[in-house]
């Protein structure tokens, strides 16, 4: 009978030894000393073992069960120890590998003007303010001295939203906004998007203008020249070459547009500036007494001058892109350059 459990001993020490999950361990403990176990049965027959065995028989099985559970306990905390360091190994982070660098985005280029622009007139003291790209007719036009069927709402083709409400047309509109608001002097700069159903190199049926507004007591055209001509040089550089034209908007009198030397051609005529040497590049004029009288200026009291550029062909102008509509289309190598 002390034979039986040096055998079971032998066995379960073999099978233990063999046991490299969780599960096959506690295999093992079920087998042997679970209630059913052989080792519990072995106790279970002491009734049949010899009286002068007995002592000794129930000695070596206690020493055998505290010795297995013993065995099961270390290998349960080897096996749970050896499954940390196994996940420890797999999830080794190398501090010494050179990071994955994440390309930086950049800002477009035409924000990137925006940006130079509006820094050029806040050294003049102007200050930026944004308007509504939704806008009533009355602010896009009516207040601009452009009444209903007026001839002049044919120089910028509209997408209406409702009858009187439009995409802007122009960030003109800001002025009437800002003027009614209050009083002079007035020094504002508003940059935004406007919309006009146009499509071709030179045009997108959205664009950025930026509106620049100057009200006071006695300013005359040689402030608008002085200024612009100013702002101009800053951009292009102190060699550029402008010319004011004389043109006509409803909302300024006297106007005037203002061309640049092509930066292509240097002015001997291309086909980007339509072979005349010149580049539009913004409207201007003072502001027409008809506009102070909507917005409740005293026109005998104070004057003042506007101008509206275009963000687009400022970027191109400057950067030598012969294409608007690749601002628009997002390739991040065209993006990439600037
Ligand atoms: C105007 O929009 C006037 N509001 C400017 C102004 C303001 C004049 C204040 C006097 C006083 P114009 O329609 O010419 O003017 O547009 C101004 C500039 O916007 C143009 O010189 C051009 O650079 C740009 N532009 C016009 N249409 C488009 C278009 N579809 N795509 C890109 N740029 C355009
Ligand atoms: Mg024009």
């Amino acid at each position: 009978m002390i034979s039986d459990i040096l055998q079971l001993e032998k066995s379960a020490l073999g099978e233990l030894a063999e046991a490299k999950t969780q599960e096959s361990i506690l295999a093992v403990r079920t087998k042997y000393l679970g209630r059913k176990g052989l080792l519990t049965g072995l106790l279970r027959n002491i009734a049949q073992v010899p009286a002068d065995e007995k002592p000794l028989f129930g000695k070596r099985c206690n020493e055998v069960k505290e010795l297995l559970e013993e065995k099961i306990e270390e290998a349960l905390k080897l096996q749970a120890q050896g499954k940390k360091e196994a996940i420890l190994a797999k999830e080794k982070i190398d501090v010494t590998l050179p990071g994955r660098s994440i390309p930086p985005g950049r800002v477009h280029p035409v924000i990137q003007i925006r940006r130079e622009i509006c820094e050029i007139f806040a050294t003049f003291g102007f200050s930026v303010v944004e308007g509504p790209e939704v806008e009533l007719d009355y602010y896009n036009f009516e207040a601009l001295n452009i009444p209903k069927d007026h001839p002049a709402r044919d120089m910028q083709d509209t997408f209406y939203i409702e009858d009187n409400m439009v995409l802007r047309t122009h960030t003109s509109p800001v002025q009437v906004r800002i003027m009614e608001k209050v009083r002079p002097p007035v020094r504002i700069l508003s940059p935004g998007r406007v919309y006009r159903p146009d499509s071709d190199v030179s045009h997108t049926p959205m664009f950025h203008q930026i509106e620049g507004l100057l009200v006071d007591r006695g300013i005359s055209f040689a402030d608008l020249k002085g200024i612009l001509t100013a702002f101009l040089k800053k951009v292009f550089g102190s060699d550029t070459i402008l010319r004011f034209r004389p043109s006509f908007f409803p909302f300024t009198e006297p106007s005037a547009e203002v061309d640049i030397r092509c930066v292509m051609c240097r002015g001997k005529g291309c086909r980007v500036c339509g072979q005349s040497g010149w580049l539009e590049i913004l409207g201007s004029g003072m502001v027409d007494p008809a506009v102070f009288k909507n917005v409740g200026y005293d026109a005998e009291i104070y004057s003042g001058f506007a101008f509206g550029l275009g963000l687009e062909r400022i970027a191109m102008l400057k950067y030598g892109i012969s294409d608007i509509r690749l601002l628009f289309e997002n390739d991040i190598r065209f993006l990439k350059q600037f």
